[in-house]
């Protein structure tokens, strides 16, 4: 039984992995944090397509049928270039302009991601393409990714800096925010109490775990659903704080974790 791949500049991609799991209990999943080079937000595409060519050719190694990019940063600087290269499926993510603009009511939405993604030549074709008529507000909250890998999902950092972000959102009268990078679902709770019940707020996660549920199927790669699934952990970061954060954001104790092999030569 092959696994599936699924890879994150570090524990953003969790946020993403709880909702395949959901869905595809009877999968194996390898998740690849790259805790050595975290955060990728603020780095150039070259290197981000390095590290992920690197994580996809790990991947290989480890026979996985399916590689799920849950990362937007990563996703923009590298999906279609491994496509290219790889001759495996992709699943990659996009912040959700499109569900957002349309759904929204004033015509305003807000899309949190990273400078990464907000520089990218795919964000902007996805914005020419989907925001037409709507007018979209960015914030990069510069900051958060190291907040959250540290695990401090309450601090007062993480308030000022969604805080920052919001505002002028809110002031301008947007009714739709997009969680345009995984590491921020995990800061739900803050960005709620910031922009309160009437805006909506769109985590695209449970979304790509359907998207890789359909192509799975339509590689006929699914699993055998009698046989029961699990996850291995790997980092490319040291293993004991990444075991601390699985259970802090997964509440899933004493998992076992192991460092990447090919860490030490780069
Ligand atoms: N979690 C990543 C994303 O979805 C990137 C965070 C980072 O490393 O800057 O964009």
């Amino acid at each position: 039984m092959s696994p599936i791949g699924v890879f994150d500049s570090g524990v953003g991609g969790l946020s993403v992995l709880r909702h395949l799991w959901a869905q595809l209990p009877a999968e194996q999943f390898v998740y690849l944090a790259d805790q050595g080079h975290v955060p990728y937000g603020s780095r150039s595409a070259a290197e981000i397509i390095q590290f992920s060519q690197g994580i996809t050719q790990f991947f290989q190694q480890l026979n996985a049928k399916a590689i799920v990019i849950a990362c937007n940063t990563a996703s923009a600087a590298a999906l279609s270039l491994l496509r290219e290269q790889f001759d495996v499926p992709f699943v990659g993510m996009e912040p959700a302009v499109k569900p957002a603009a349309q759904q929204t009511q004033s015509g305003k939405v807000g899309i949190l991601a990273t400078g990464g993604t907000f520089a990218s030549d795919r964000y902007a074709r996805l914005t020419a393409r989907y925001a037409q008529g709507v007018t979209v507000w960015e914030d990069p909250c510069v900051g958060l990714v190291p907040e959250i890998e540290a695990g401090r999902l309450d601090s007062p950092a993480v308030h000022h800096i969604l805080q920052q972000a919001l505002a002028p959102m809110l002031a301008a009268g947007v009714d739709t925010v997009v969680l345009g990078c995984t590491h921020y679902p995990f800061v739900l709770p803050v960005v709620k109490g910031i922009v309160g019940t009437a805006v909506s707020i769109i985590d695209p996660a449970p979304a790509v775990a359907r998207q890789t549920s359909v192509v799975l199927q339509k590689n006929s790669l699914l699993a055998d659903a009698s046989q029961p699934g699990n996850v291995r952990f790997i980092t490319t970061g040291p293993a004991e704080p990444f075991a601390r954060q699985i259970e802090q954001l997964l509440g899933l104790a004493d998992v076992a974790v192991e460092t990447a092999v090919w860490h030490s030569n780069r």
